[in-house]
């Protein structure tokens, strides 16, 4: 390291807050501290800026219906619709040759849609998903990869009023099979397979099995061909149907937009709770769009003109609100790509960066852990001066990481923002407006203006600046979910109990509960700790623990077994599975590899155990419960809690010989 690097590390090292340059503060979309003040004088109308950003085909009669707690509604009575705010009003108002999605697969092809592009081709497939039945509020489900057809279906059942429900292309066969029945969705759009690391991954494979796990009758299927001559020859069945083939067929038909009503279903997305059924999460056409538009405006600083990168999957929420329509609604370049960010080699993404002239970038602090351990010699190789806006998003970010992300990506140029929000929550709900605030590397920041969180205790008191506590949201916002698909009791029980008198009409009685451990500091900057419920965190990505620990039961030789999350350098969090084997079955490499084999078919590759450790019990209290704390403790090397409330302590430290001898 040069001396001059030195230096500037130990600088850094110290420094605990970081200013966004007057440069980008001239040029921000909210550069005005007054916004904090104006937003809660003004509270709920102050969510007007949200949903003026948004074209209306009807206005709404009131901001906010809080009569009903926890069932909120916003922009009651407003008519809308997606697809034609996030493609329709910009070709319409002169921008349709703007690029709306610059696509970059794997191996190196790309494709640009034009706003005009995506017009044609979002009303095409809207035509072609009507052809095969579709019918407004049929849920449709999208098991796609990262390929651009993904977010043209997305919008195209938007266009329809018909709710899409994207699952995750590396979720098993089962997953898919289980978010299909729950959803009762009659369609499927897919595709043959998708390129990872080179290799050519057979997609219609798993699909097929997930379809044939469904317990209904499935109307119809749609297939992508992504891989041309490397796919694997699968013969397309009965209700099966090629996409260009269907495109084909709809070539040149436009479907006028469905009017819906702002409180309409926009979409279904699942995902990991406390027990082992993933959650159906349902966001609404009127709230949402307008809460992913403002916090695209506001937080993300984007304006038209720029070129925009979140680096995240659209299976998952952050690519729905921040790939897709917050990015479109505001008329930008959104970039999507298909790939690891170390194919072929570790500065993939900011060959990327460079190649685009990315103006904002939205990663996830695994990548950027994982960025840090390949070395700054990849960035460095690159002219990343295009970048002028940094965000991280899904898993506290540790200062280091921060420093190194705001030095080495952003050449201490750029704001970074770190948001957290939640798949329920539709959009940002804390951090730094990056045109005002003071950044505290580590420290999301202040709740977003409108938006009213604290941190308390178990009574639901509010706890002293630096003491941990939990995090909760007092005030209802647009972009939260409505209810849980078909099961508002599960809504109330997950979200609302804890901190709400259930019985009260009044809204100031109903507190929402993210399941979040927290702290806040004299500034009111908010510290998130991590979840405080059986979810853990992997890479950014959100799993329950009960749906592991029922593939790890389900498979044979199994007993028992108690899974939780082990700190881990790149991913945050590391799944650890402690195991019971039955009667007549030893804990070996095959049963080890068939646990392993059980969780990839169960959920996916995301949720592997990093270790299973072979155990003849598990820590339980005298009334049965697993101790999973100490299992953490184990897992991360810790001095162990307190053992005395145990059945069986003695099994602990056997535990710990286990998991030591494997490291
Ligand atoms: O624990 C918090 C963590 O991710 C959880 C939400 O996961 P999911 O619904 O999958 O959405 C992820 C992307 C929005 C939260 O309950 N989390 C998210 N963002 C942050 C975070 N933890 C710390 N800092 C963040 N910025």
């Amino acid at each position: 390291m040069a001396d001059g690097d030195i230096e500037l590390e130990a600088r850094l090292e110290e420094q605990a807050e970081f200013e966004p340059s007057a440069e980008f503060v001239a040029q921000a979309n909210v550069s005005d501290p007054s916004i904090y003040e104006e937003f809660e004088e003004n509270w709920p109308e102050c969510w007007e800026r949200a949903a003026d950003l948004l074209d209306w085909d009807g206005d709404y009669d009131e901001v906010l219906d809080d009569s009903n707690p926890p069932f909120y509604e916003w922009f009651t009575g407003g008519k809308l619709n997606a697809s034609s705010n996030c493609v329709d009003r910009h070709v319409e108002n002169g921008d349709k040759n703007r690029v709306a999605i610059k696509w970059e697969g794997e191996l190196g092809e790309t494709r640009t849609y034009t706003y005009q592009d995506l017009y044609r081709e979002v009303n095409e497939f809207a035509a072609a998903l009507r052809a095969q039945g579709v019918e407004e509020d049929d849920v449709v489900t999208l098991y796609m990869p990262m390929i651009p057809e993904l977010p043209i279906a997305m919008l195209a059942c938007a266009r329809i009023g018909a709710p899409h429900s994207v699952v995750f292309a590396g979720f098993s066969a089962e997953a898919l099979a289980t978010r299909m029945n729950s959803a009762d969705s009659r369609y499927l759009v897919t595709c043959d397979g998708y390129y990872r690391r080179g290799d050519a991954l057979d997609h219609l494979d798993k699909a097929n099995e997930g379809l044939d796990g469904v317990d209904h009758g499935v109307e119809s299927v749609v297939v992508v061909d992504r891989l041309g001559d490397d796919g694997f020859g699968h013969d397309l069945k009965g209700n099966q149907h090629d996409w260009s083939a269907l495109m084909d067929e709809h070539d040149g038909e436009r479907v006028a937009p469905v009017e819906r009503d702002a409180e309409d279903m926009l979409f279904l997305m699942y995902t990991s709770g406390t027990t082992g059924q993933p959650k159906g999460v349902k966001h609404t056409t009127g709230g949402y769009l307008s809460y992913a538009a403002w916090t695209s405006h506001a937080v993300l600083d984007i304006e038209p003109e720029d070129t925009y990168w979140c680096s995240a999957d659209i299976g998952w929420i952050t690519g729905h609100s921040y790939i897709v329509y917050g990015p479109l609604a505001l008329g930008t370049t959104t970039v999507m790509y298909e790939g690891t960010p170390d194919y072929p080699t570790c500065d993939r993404l900011w060959e990327t960066v460079e190649k685009y002239a990315v103006d904002i970038f939205y990663t996830a602090p695994t990548a950027i852990r994982a960025f840090m351990k390949w070395g700054k010699k990849f960035p460095e190789s690159r002219d990343l001066s295009s970048l002028r806006l940094l965000g991280t998003v899904g898993e506290p970010i540790n200062p280091r990481a921060w420093k190194w992300y705001h030095k080495y990506i952003g050449n201490e140029d750029c704001p970074i923002v770190d948001t957290w929000w939640q798949t329920e929550t539709g959009g940002m709900m804390i951090t730094t407006l990056p045109g005002i605030g003071t950044m505290k590397p580590g420290a999301a920041g202040p709740p977003l203006p409108g938006v009213d969180a604290q941190i308390v205790d178990t009574n639901g008191e509010e706890v002293q600046p630096g003491r941990a506590g939990y995090l909760t949201v007092n005030k209802p916002w647009p972009g939260m979910l409505r209810t849980l698909y078909k099961n508002d009791e599960r809504y109330i029980s997950e979200y609302w109990r804890e901190y709400s008198d259930t019985d009260s009409d009044d809204p100031d009685d109903w507190v929402y509960f993210p399941e979040d451990g927290a702290k806040i500091d004299e500034d009111g900057y908010i510290t998130i700790l991590g979840r405080v419920d059986d979810v853990i965190n992997v890479s950014g990505h959100r799993l329950g623990t009960m749906e592991i620990e029922s593939a790890i039961v389900g498979v044979e030789g199994v007993a028992e077994a108690a899974v939780v999350g082990g700190d881990h350098e790149i991913k945050g969090e590391a799944v650890y599975a402690y195991v019971i084997t039955e009667d007549g079955y030893e804990g070996d490499e095959d049963l080890r590899e068939r646990i392993i084999e059980g969780v990839n078919d169960g959920i996916g590759p995301i949720a592997r155990p990093e270790k299973v450790v072979f155990t003849p019990e598990l820590p339980k209290t005298r009334s049965g419960k697993i101790m999973r704390r100490l299992l953490e403790d184990v897992a991360n090397g810790d001095e162990l809690g307190n053992t005395s409330t145990l059945r069986n302590p003695e099994i602990v430290e056997e535990i710990e010989a286990k998991v030591h001898a494997q490291s």
